[in-house]
């Protein structure tokens, strides 16, 4: 087994090395390679995605994302910028179904925006489809009006478009999922549940949207489906949050959704995500950006990443219990009390990004409590 390992920009790096440290913690035999993407690409060679890059990712059996991006390559015309890169990698790589699981932890409980009382125990699914929709669109750009309010002024323009296999197939995962999450509950008559977000008043695309995902539905009588406009997904998820089971909606509105949803956990530094293809080979990002106002600082939260290398053993490397290992071992680090600076409260211990990294390896090995109560492996930082 072969994992691509890309780190970018920002953050990237530094959160990356510690995913790798926990990768390795666990006696597993995998091949590793690293390649530049991103601002860092184009530094070294021009271009965000090399081919080099791209081929790596091609012939990886799963590639470990960090993030990309940076103001100072905003002046940049378009296909040159770092977001490129990973729009380039989901494209070429046909990753069009984003897995985006929002759960909040016990121990993170009071570091939430939202009151304890609405988020404990939360345990959400964020399914978006990631290649189609306006970021892929085509035509787009910019133009002399001839129509609209203001004829013959510049106007810029993308298009909003699905065709029915694309929202057919991410409508067969968002049901898939609900009905193994239900029969993974272990609750007896556990019934699976999607909630298809659109904008069907509005949209054609979305109304398009609906009607296939209703179609698809027929397919999967165990599983409760409903309907939700975005404007009032976007109020009930901060609500009540733990209505939601599986949600599914296109590549906009999971962008934004998603980004909400991880507040809900205590900290978009917690949300990890896998982009699937059809055959599961899949690429594993934190959900967060490259975050350079942080950048080199050493407090970046590693756990996002680290989480998503739990999901890139369950997904795509089939090593499904190496994956719990990892998410107990995060839960334990959380609970012994370590936070980054994103997650830290009065009464809980300030760490860095290799501190967090160093615990959850120590967490592995079962010594959680002992490496971090010794205070040996730790640099505090002072809060
Ligand atoms: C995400 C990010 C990306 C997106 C950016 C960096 C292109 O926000 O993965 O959610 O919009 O998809
Ligand atoms: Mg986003």
């Amino acid at each position: 087994m072969k994992i691509a390992i890309l780190p970018g920009d920002g953050i990237g790096p530094e959160i990356v090395a510690e995913a790798v440290r926990v990768l390795g913690a666990l006696d597993l035999k995998f091949e590793t390679e690293t390649a530049l993407v991103g601002g860092a690409a184009y530094d070294a060679h021009g271009h965000p995605l090399p081919e080099a890059t791209l081929a790596l990712a091609r012939q990886a059996d799963a590639v470990l994302f960090g993030a990309v991006g940076d103001w100072k390559y905003d002046r940049l015309e378009r296909p040159l910028r770092p977001e490129q890169a990973i729009l380039g990698l989901r494209k070429h790589l046909g990753l069009f179904a984003n897995l985006r699981p929002a759960l909040c932890y016990d121990a993170l409980v009071q570091a939430s925006s939202l009151k304890p009382e609405l988020v404990a125990g939360l345990d959400i699914l964020i399914i978006r489809e990631l290649t189609g929709d306006i970021y892929f669109g085509q035509p787009r750009g910019r133009r002399t009006a001839v129509d609209g309010h203001f004829p013959g002024a510049e106007e810029a323009f993308d298009t909003m478009r699905y065709s029915r296999p694309e929202i057919e197939r991410i409508a067969h995962v968002a049901f898939q999922a609900a009905s193994k999450r239900a029969s993974a509950s272990g609750r007896p008559g556990a019934r699976g549940k999607v909630t298809s977000v659109d904008k069907a008043n509005v949209l054609e695309t979305f109304q398009f949207w609906k009607d296939v995902v209703s179609a698809v539905h027929a397919q999967y009588p165990d599983v409760e489906l409903e309907h939700m406009y975005v404007d009032n997904a976007a109020m009930q998820l901060v609500r009540a949050p733990r209505k939601f089971d599986v949600v599914v909606t296109g590549n906009l509105f999971g962008d934004i959704l998603s980004d909400e949803a991880a507040m809900l956990t205590g900290s978009i530094g917690m949300l990890p995500s896998a982009s699937l293809d059809a055959n599961g080979k899949g690429l594993y990002e934190p959900s967060h950006g490259s975050a350079p106002d942080i950048a080199g600082k050493g407090v970046a939260n590693p756990l996002a990443t680290i989480l998503s290398v739990a999901m890139m053993l369950r997904y795509s490397l089939q090593q499904p219990q190496a994956a719990e290992r990892i998410e107990s071992a995060v839960q334990a680090v959380l609970a012994a009390g370590l936070r980054t600076p994103d997650l830290w409260s009065e009464g809980t211990s300030k760490v860095g990004t290799r501190e967090m990294g160093e615990a959850v390896v120590a967490a592995l090995a079962g010594a959680a409590g002992d490496a971090l109560r010794s205070g040996r492996t730790m640099t505090r930082i002072k809060s």
